[in-house]
Order: C-alpha cells, then structure tokens, then sequence
C-alpha cells in the first residue's frame, strides 16, 4: 500500500512575526507558536508589553524577541520586518493581528479622525506588512499569512461602521492576496474572532458581558484569547497547505445563531 502522505503538524524552527503581541490575542498567539518550538517576533507599539512577552516566552523556555512596531508607521513595518528575518534568519508566517477599537456614529464630529485611524491600524497595515514580509515569505518553505479581521467584519454593529468597514477591508484583501500569492504556495487565510475576553474588551462589566454572550453566542459565553490563538496556529501548520483564502469565524457560533 501506498504510504499515506506526510504532512507536518510541527512549526518547530519556523519564524514567525505577530502584530499587537502585547496583549490579548496576539499575545497568546506569540505564547502558542513559541510553545510549538517557533522563534516568535513580539511586536507591539507597547513597547515595554512586548519586552514582558518576550521575556514571558524566553523564561518559559522559547524563543522569541521583542520589536517596538507602531503599525501605523510605513518605515518601522520595512524596518523591523528586515531585522526579525535577519535575527531569524528568515521569515516564515506573519501574523496581523494589531486592532484597535474603533466605535464612533456616523455623525459625530470626530468620525473622520475615528475612520483614519481605524483604516490605517486595521486594514493598511495590514497589506503594508505583507509586502514587506513578502521577499521572506518566498524564500520560506512553508509560507503563511493569517489576517485578524473580526465578526464585525460579517454582521454589524450600530456606531461602528469605521471598525467594520475595515475589517470587511481585511476579508476583501484576503481573498484577493490567497487568489495573487497561490501560484506561489503561500497561503492567506483570515481569522474573524467574536467576543473574546482581551485588553479591547477589558471596559466591558461581567455581568453585560455574560448577557451578551448568553443572547448572541451558540457556546454561551466569552471566548479566551487561547482559544482563537490556537485556530490561527492551526491555519500556519505546514499541514495546513491546501487551505487559503478562507475567512473563519472564530467566535463560539455567534455567526451561526439566528435567534
Ligand atoms: P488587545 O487590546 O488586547 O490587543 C491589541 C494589541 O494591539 C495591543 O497590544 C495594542 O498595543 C496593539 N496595538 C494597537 N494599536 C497598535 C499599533 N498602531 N501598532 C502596533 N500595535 C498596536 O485586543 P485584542 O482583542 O487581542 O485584539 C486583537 C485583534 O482582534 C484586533 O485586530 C481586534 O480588532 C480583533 N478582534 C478582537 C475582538 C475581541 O472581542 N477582543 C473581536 C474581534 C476582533
């Protein structure tokens, strides 16, 4: 009998770069690779939660680095992209996963600042790390990129239209970058996490966020940033090689749910 193809579930020795690793998502996300044996880029514009996590994952026992990454700032992305593939001698995943809460009416005074903002970190960022990161990517044998977009991204929430218009952005450029970049095997998949309990969601009391999570989630509750850190790990397994430009709902079945 044929033996049944190898496929590696390991990303031991691969390199990996994830936006907004301070905290939340991105930070269990950075946890979750190094756990498997990656060497982890923390990046973050908190600088100093980026030095923790790192020194979080090298107490730990892994391998990783902090960079201050302001992903707003076209040069530092060039910059800091070149100096973790030189530290790790190359670039295999990335991960956007930098956010920022965006919620503002439509008619309110400062919604055009709010809109900016929320295109630049969310959406532009985004392809701007993936073009710099592109030159690596091609050189990797397992090329992966996961963007974190949101629920907010497929259904909608009143007075957050700059938040959602980018997130519906990130799907957009998913699905176009999986159909550009396939032909040269690397894969571009899209996260879109529901109500997960990290630094964003923080504000919010217990007790609406439990009635929240009891109305809208099939699985009833909050979800932990662990829990999203490990699909998106999940996405990167060199396993993972016939699966692009999906968008996946990460979010205990709140997309499922009609009433
Ligand atoms: P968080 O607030 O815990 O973490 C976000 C991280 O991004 C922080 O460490 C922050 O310093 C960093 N960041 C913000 N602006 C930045 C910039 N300009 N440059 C670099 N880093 C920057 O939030 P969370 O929830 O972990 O967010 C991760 C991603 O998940 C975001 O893209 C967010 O929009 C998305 N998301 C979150 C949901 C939730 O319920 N928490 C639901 C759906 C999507």
């Amino acid at each position: 009998m044929e033996p049944v193809k190898k496929l590696s579930r390991s990303v031991k020795g691969l390199s990996v770069l994830v936006t907004g690793a301070a905290s939340g998502m991105g930070r269990a996300t950075a946890h979750a690779f190094a756990d498997e044996g990656a060497q982890v880029a923390v990046t973050d514009f908190n600088e100093a939660g980026a030095r923790a996590v790192a020194e979080e994952i090298s107490t730990g026992g892994g391998t990783a680095r902090a960079w201050a990454l302001d992903v707003s700032d076209a040069d530092a992305i060039r910059r800091v992209v070149g100096e973790v593939a030189s530290a790790f001698g190359g670039l295999d995943i990335l991960i956007n996963n930098a956010g920022i809460p965006a919620a503002v009416p439509i008619d309110h005074e400062r919604y055009e600042a709010v809109w900016e903002r929320a295109v630049s970190v969310l959406l532009t960022a985004q392809q701007r790390t993936i073009r710099a990161a592109l030159p690596h990517l091609r050189k990797s044998k397992s090329p992966r990129i996961v963007n974190i977009a949101s629920t907010e991204a497929l259904g909608a929430t009143a007075r957050d239209s700059a938040y959602a218009a980018a997130k519906a952005g990130v799907t957009g450029l998913t699905r176009a970058l999986a159909v550009e970049l396939g032909p040269e095997g690397i894969t571009v998949n899209c996260i879109c996490p529901g109500p997960v309990r990290t630094g964003m969601t923080a504000a919010i009391p217990e007790g609406d966020k439990e009635t929240y999570a009891r109305r809208r989630t099939v699985l009833r509750r909050y979800g932990d940033p662990e829990e999203v850190a490990h699909i998106t790990l999940s996405l990167c397994l060199p396993a993972a090689s016939f699966l692009t430009g999906v968008t996946i709902p990460v979010d205990g079945g709140l997309m499922a749910r009609n009433a």
